[in-house]
């Protein structure tokens, strides 16, 4: 049943097997401890008790897409080279997060943000016509 081989991919990562967010998802235990940084699924279950900002930070990612808090701590390039030993292959596909998204139209969250990219300068643009509008003709009648 196991989805994919573990290979020790060293620095070729990229060329990994696949795995799915459910996959990683069933990881998250100090037994055994997957998780995804940037599309990528590492495991770091030997890294527990070796990292530096202890493995409750970890296990409490475990088995789920750590990006935002790998990112949020501000990690050493040390600490992305790191990385690579733990690497074990991709995330799929379809359940990667939306980085620097190319299609912000396919989700929800990217719609709402694309409305509001353009609901709000254009509608700043009206009130702002309208106060035009509304002084100059203030001007003519007084
Ligand atoms: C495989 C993934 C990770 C690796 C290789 C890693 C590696 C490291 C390293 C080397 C440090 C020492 C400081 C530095 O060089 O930046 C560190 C600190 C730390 N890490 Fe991670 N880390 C990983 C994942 C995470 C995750 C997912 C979190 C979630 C919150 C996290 C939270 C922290 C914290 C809180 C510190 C302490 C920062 C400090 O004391 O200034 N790490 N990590």
């Amino acid at each position: 049943m196991e989805a994919g081989r573990r290979t020790e991919a060293g620095d070729c990562a990229g060329a990994g097997p696949v795995f799915t967010l459910e996959e990683v998802a069933k990881r998250n235990s100090s037994r055994e401890a997957w998780l995804v940084i940037h599309g990528r699924v590492y495991d770091v279950t030997r890294f527990l008790e070796e990292h530096p900002g202890g493995e409750e930070v970890l296990l409490e990612q475990a088995g789920r897409d750590a990006t935002e808090s790998f990112e949020d701590v501000g990690h050493s390039s040390d600490a992305r080279e790191m990385l690579k030993q733990y690497y074990i292959g991709e995330i799929h596909p379809h359940d990667r997060k939306k980085e620097g998204s190319k299609n912000p139209s396919m989700t929800s969250s990217g719609q709402s943000s694309f409305w509001s990219t353009w609901l709000i300068p254009v509608f700043g643009a009206l009130v702002l016509g309208l106060m035009y509008r509304y002084y100059m003709s203030d001007g003519r009648t007084s």
